[in-house]
């Protein structure tokens, strides 16, 4: 029976959903919950991703099993409404303001990795991919930069962690300080209007009649937290993701030193073959035909990105990592009215923490042996640890005017 959480899983998603998909494409697990279906080819994923009337995203948590209490916007709600507050928060994710953030971005990766450049040795997750993402969210949020461990990890254990673990249940209450401080942020800007998200958000307006509404203070905290929760845990997998499997990989490493622009579809490529989120669940809202099954009014389905990306009715080879591959049509970001909104963004980190850790850590080697994967694969999968060694090398001029 189908179980994303589960240490045999883990091991081997892609050889469960390949099983999946060849013997059983619309599977029904009564894992959790009253039980859910689990889709792994992609024309089906692709088909309800993109009917939001009959595959819905309002109804509850999109985790299997639901785990977030909190309500996230706009990827729990229908269009039009989602589409109305995706567009209040828009502006952040432009590809003028998502180059705009470049040059923070090489900076935050430079001083991260002259942290530990030095050394020799690092974890490439708790002491690189952890960071990055970081302080580009609390640069989105308009937080103090130096926040975001408060921020990061707690969201990071809360995404990884299974529901009944002491680490998960520690998260959840500092998530809790998180929101109010969410809450906090926004009543301020209510009375003292900057240009942050806050701000936005203050400011933001959705279709209402036949006109329009301000956003609520609850929707305004739930858009928030949205902003601090999407970029993190799967931006800090997928750089984990990347770098392990380059290290793997040594002829491609090398192509990509040498062949800076084949970078851009290194990642697009790298986050097929790994997707980061493994899936979300959708609502039916009409008993409707899948394949062979009928999936009934009322139930949840899991919509496996993951799976779709190994589709070989989409991809040839695809366990194979080609970063010529064109088209690339695959679902990492979802597709249709929620698409991540962060995808343009999450590549431009990506490809600096790319770039940067293939001058600065060279030909870097992992201690296979020590690489964990994250304690829960089912949501995100990712690795909780990678350690690995390189030769010390100098610290940027980033950091040299502060020590
Ligand atoms: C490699 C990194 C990332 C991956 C793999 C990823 C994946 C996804 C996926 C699969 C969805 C679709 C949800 C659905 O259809 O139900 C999504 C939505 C979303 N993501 Fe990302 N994401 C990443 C980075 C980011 C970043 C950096 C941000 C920035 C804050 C972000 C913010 C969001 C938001 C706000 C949504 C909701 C969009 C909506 O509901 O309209 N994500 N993401």
């Amino acid at each position: 029976m189908f179980d994303h959480h589960t240490a045999e899983f883990a091991a081997d998603p892609w050889g469960v959903y390949r099983d999946l998909r060849e013997r059983c494409p619309v599977a029904h697990s009564t894992a959790y919950e009253d039980g859910f279906w689990v889709l792994s080819r992609y024309a089906d994923i692709r088909r309800c991703a993109l009917d939001t009337e009959t595959f819905s995203s309002e109804g509850g948590d999109l985790l299997i099993p639901a785990e977030n209490p909190d309500r996230l916007l706009p990827v729990q709600a229908d269009p039009p409404l989602a589409t109305a507050y995706r567009k209040v928060i828009m502006p952040l994710f432009t590809a003028s303001a998502v180059r705009a953030m470049r040059p923070d971005i090489e900076r935050y990766t430079d001083e991260t990795i002259d942290e530990f450049i030095e050394r020799g040795e690092c974890d490439l997750v708790a002491d690189l991919a952890l960071a990055v993402p970081g302080k580009v969210t609390m640069r989105l949020v308009g937080w103090p930069e130096t926040d975001w461990p408060d921020v990061v990890l707690p969201i990071r254990d809360f995404s990884t962690y299974p529901a009944d673990a002491p680490e998960r249940l520690a998260a959840a209450e500092q998530l809790a300080g998180i929101r109010q401080r969410a809450r906090d942020n926004i009543r301020q800007r209510a009375t003292e209007p900057d240009t942050d998200v806050a701000s936005m958000l203050v400011r933001g307006t959705v279709p209402h009649g036949t006109g329009s509404r301000a956003l609520t203070e609850d929707e305004a905290v739930d858009i928030m937290m949205m902003v601090l929760f999407g970029g993190v845990d799967t931006t800090v997998a997928a750089i984990g993701n990347m770098l392990l499997y380059l290290e793997t990989d040594p002829r491609l490493r090398a192509r990509l030193g040498a062949e800076p622009e084949l970078i851009p579809g290194a990642v697009d490529e790298l986050l097929r073959y790994e997707a980061p989120v493994q899936g979300f669940a959708r609502f039916v809202r009409a008993d409707t035909e899948i394949g062979e099954r009928v999936v009934a009014t009322g139930d949840k389905v899991f919509l496996a990105w993951a799976a779709a990306n190994r589709d070989p009715a989409v991809f040839d080879e695809p366990d194979t990592v080609r970063p010529e591959r064109s088209p690339n049509p695959h679902l990492a970001f979802g597709i249709g009215a929620h698409r991540c909104i962060g995808a343009t963004l999450a590549k431009v980190e990506l490809e600096v923490v790319l770039r940067k850790a293939l001058a600065r850590l060279g030909e870097y080697t992992v201690r296979h042996t020590a690489v964990r994967p994250t304690p829960s694969c089912g949501t995100t999968f990712g690795r909780q640890r990678i350690p690995a060694r390189f030769v010390p090398g100098p610290r940027s001029r980033a950091t040299d005017n502060v020590r």
